[in-house]
């Protein structure tokens, strides 16, 4: 039997019931792609419920506000995806005519879009025979086929490509596609593959070499960079300074309180900390209410973040700073941390005696 026989056998009789699987609207399978970049369908799932919901359509994603696709998006990371999946609906809307591509090249164009996304959207929507590569696939070819190249060195690539390529379903390419998706997510795992009940078990040659767990090999990464982040939330009169974040970072176009980044970490400072809020505040008349801190990982980066709670009856010197009150600051799209410190300051969790 061929390898693609096992997968598309396999695939209908084990596949995974995710609600984009239940269409082939391009627009929805677009969707669905981007929400899956980098995330786990278990967390992407309530998203494209969500986004689905809210835009149904792509002029619906389309005319809405940026802020918007923002907030709806936080928490899952990685926001340049959201910037990009509303540059990419805009465009589609007012430059394609609303027309959404529908092949590989001319999805390759689209922001947002690279050479994965565009092959699992062309293969599922348009049956093109395009090999999606992901680190699901590296893993599963690396073992079946014994591939001891690193799947991030550049031979490595064009090595995985090139087999890729040859073993594409010429039937079903986008069922095809996604059977390797799920194989790599439930079967040939990482860590403790299931091989007594995966379909490739008779033709796996790093099983039969008892070297499974040893596969695929990879290239260290770059070390991961700590970086310290000392933000000052100043509150006036019940509401709060903060800026629109502009550069081309990951939190680009989201909002955040006025920030001191060190180069060291923040070991309570007190007196290099009240003479920054003075700074901003411009003036003396101030308290620190509360420090605190929050962890936040990112894919190359470490955040360690300090939030500094000030409380002023001065009003702030605005310069760049917007004042935002209690309801806006839930409605913003914020990063993570600052999410949750408005949800411990808006909502403190009561101790034990008051409840
Ligand atoms: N990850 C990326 N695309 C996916 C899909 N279509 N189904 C399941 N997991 C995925």
């Amino acid at each position: 039997m061929e390898f693609s026989s096992y997968i598309l056998h396999w695939y209908h009789n084990e596949h995974r019931d995710f609600p984009w699987r239940a269409t082939k609207n391009v627009y929805k399978i677009w969707l669905s792609e981007i929400i899956l970049q980098q995330t786990r369908t278990s967390q992407g799932l309530s998203y494209y419920t969500k986004f689905t919901d809210i835009f149904p359509t792509l002029k619906d994603l389309a005319i809405t506000k940026e802020e918007k696709v923002l907030k709806l998006w936080q928490g899952l990371g990685y926001y340049s995806r959201a910037r990009n999946l509303h540059t990419t609906a805009k465009h589609i809307h007012y430059n394609l005519e609303g027309v959404f591509p529908n092949n590989y090249e001319e999805l390759l164009k689209l922001k947002g879009v690279g050479p994965y996304t565009a092959a699992a959207i062309s293969s599922i929507c348009f049956n093109e025979k395009r090999a999606a590569i992901d680190g699901n696939v590296y893993r599963i070819l690396a073992r079946v086929f014994d591939i001891h190249t690193a799947i991030n060195s550049t031979k490595g690539i064009k090595i995985f490509q090139k087999l890729a390529n040859s073993l594409i379903c010429e039937t079903n390419p986008g069922d095809y596609n996604q059977g390797l998706m799920d194989l790599g997510a439930t079967i040939c795992t990482p860590k403790k593959p299931d091989c007594n009940n995966c379909p490739l078990n008779s033709i796996c040659i790093a099983r039969s070499k008892k070297i499974i767990t040893k596969l695929p090999i990879k290239i260290k990464a770059t070390k991961v960079k700590e970086r310290y982040l000392n933000y000052f939330c100043i509150e006036h009169k019940g509401q709060f300074l903060m800026n629109k974040r502009e550069g081309d970072d990951i939190w680009k176009n989201l909002y955040d309180f006025p920030l001191k980044e060190l180069h060291v970490p923040n070991n309570n400072n007190s007196t290099h900390d009240k003479k920054i809020t003075k700074d901003i505040i411009g003036g003396n008349s101030f308290s620190i209410k509360k420090s605190v801190k929050y962890k936040h990982k990112l894919s190359h980066q470490k955040l360690n973040i300090t939030i500094h709670h000030i409380i002023t009856n001065q009003a702030p010197r605005e310069n760049n700073y917007i004042k935002i009150s209690q309801k806006q600051a839930l409605e913003l799209p914020v990063p993570k941390p600052i999410e949750k410190f408005f949800q411990e300051l808006f909502n403190p969790i009561p101790l034990d005696n008051e409840r």
